[in-house]
């Protein structure tokens, strides 16, 4: 069941200034939501800011926007911290808890925009106190998306998707006439790897996968595009967020990344959300939701574009997209075992522990050696999460060099 947008919410929202906290102020998405709200401060008051380790940067962030609080996850940061904002009034705190802490105080609007599982108490924190959630941490959504949607229903909390396709896809779905709808298409830009056979992918480098043709990202999205597990994500994220099911959600390789996903309804109209590809466009959707607010991203120009391709994705080339598919047909602890297994094989990618075409050799060993067990609460999540990392972990110190 899909949990339509909140029309109350959207209404007490429309009351400028808007109160925001971003989880992951640091990262790729964090800092072009801080660039969005810095343009516009009578519209937006901050506060609270959280980052994991980045310190020098969320300093200079909290001087700037002038939050109430400031949160580093690792309690080993917590010194610098507090010395980087002697004299500015800013509060200081450190820890996961802390950040859940920070996503619990009373803002009317929050930027999930965490990397992988960690972001889970904090989303979950935002969810329960029923306020709004720009939602970029998909890893969240694929670990525990059933919980999670439980939750946002039962709080009255209201999700805004903030990946490009999401976004897209939100902004053209008829939530009132969810049976008209026949399938959901994600746009893919197919990575770094499009064109490249397996050998090429089997020798190939950090450098190699971590370049995007059309989005600049954190370095785990980059690796997860490059697999392709980015798209496989996003079915499962599409899937809980829309309530349409596995079948019905199709993916497209279209290189220019202009058209940002599509909508197919029974009488066979297609509707498209475009765009340049640059992230603030859909960050400001959800950030000035239910209003429009301008950015500084570059117009289409659909006349410079000139051509626009699309593709069938290769599922011989890229597997992951099999393996997300699968283990979202087979339900229970299957996506969070997917997604937790593939933090672990693609960070140890990022650490020149494992070739590339390792990271998929670890996710699908990991799904195939854990029982796929219904999750019925989040201890649930956290220990099927737990069990599968270790094992990943395992997998990646018997392949690794
Ligand atoms: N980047 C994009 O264009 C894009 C597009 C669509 C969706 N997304 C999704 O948005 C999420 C964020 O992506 P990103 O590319 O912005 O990632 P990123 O650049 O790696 O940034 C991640 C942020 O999370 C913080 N963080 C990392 N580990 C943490 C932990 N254990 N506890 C608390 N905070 C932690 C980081 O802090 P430090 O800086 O201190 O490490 C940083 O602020 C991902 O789920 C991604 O799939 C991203």
């Amino acid at each position: 069941m899909v949990v339509t947008p909140n029309v109350g919410t959207a209404e007490k929202l429309a009351q400028a200034p808007r109160r925001v906290t971003i989880l992951g102020s640091t990262g790729s998405v964090g800092t072009q939501t801080v660039d969005l709200v810095a343009r516009d401060p009578d519209r937006f008051v901050v506060e609270a800011l959280t980052a994991n380790r980045n310190v020098a940067l969320l300093a200079e962030q909290a001087r700037q926007l002038k939050p109430k609080l400031a949160v580093v996850a690792d309690p080993a940061c917590y010194t610098e911290l507090k010395d980087a904002l002697a004299g500015t009034g800013v509060e200081a705190a450190a820890g996961p808890e802390a950040v859940a802490e920070a996503a619990a105080r009373p803002s009317d609007w929050v930027m999930a925009a965490i990397v992988g599982a960690a972001g889970l108490e904090p989303t979950l924190a935002a969810v329960r106190r029923g306020a709004c959630v720009a939602f970029a941490n998909k890893e969240v959504l694929v670990c525990a998306g059933a919980l999670m949607m439980e939750e946002v229903r039962a709080h009255g909390a209201t999700l805004l998707p903030v990946d490009s396709e999401h976004s897209a896809i939100y902004q053209v779905f008829d939530f009132q006439r969810v049976d008209s709808v026949l399938r959901l298409i994600l746009t893919a830009s197919g990575g770094p790897f499009r064109t490249k056979d397996r050998a090429f992918m089997a020798a190939a480098t950090r450098e190699q996968a971590v370049k995007h043709p059309t989005w600049d990202m954190g370095a785990k999205i980059s690796i997860d595009s490059a697999t392709m597990m980015n798209k496989g994500l996003e079915i499962i994220e599409a899937h809980f967020l829309f309530g349409i099911p596995e079948p019905k959600i199709d993916v497209l390789v279209h290189p220019q990344s202009v058209v940002h996903s599509l909508v197919e309804y029974v009488d066979g109209s297609v509707l498209a959300q475009l765009g340049t590809p640059d992230m603030r466009t859909p960050i400001a959707y959800a950030l000035g939701w239910p209003a429009r607010i301008p950015t500084p991203a570059e117009r289409l120009d659909l006349v410079k574009a000139a051509t626009l391709t699309f593709e069938a994705p290769d599922p011989e080339r890229f597997p992951a997209l099999r393996l997300a598919r699968a283990a979202l047909q087979s339900g229970g602890g299957a996506p969070t075992i997917l997604s937790a297994a593939n933090e672990v094989a693609v960070q140890a990618f990022l650490d020149r522990r494992i070739g590339f075409l390792d990271i998929e050799k670890i996710v699908e060993g990991t799904l195939e050696a854990l029982p796929h067990r219904p999750l019925r609460d989040l201890g649930e999540v956290r220990d099927t999460d737990a069990e599968a990392r270790r094992m990943a972990a395992d997998r990646v110190s018997a392949v690794g060099h």
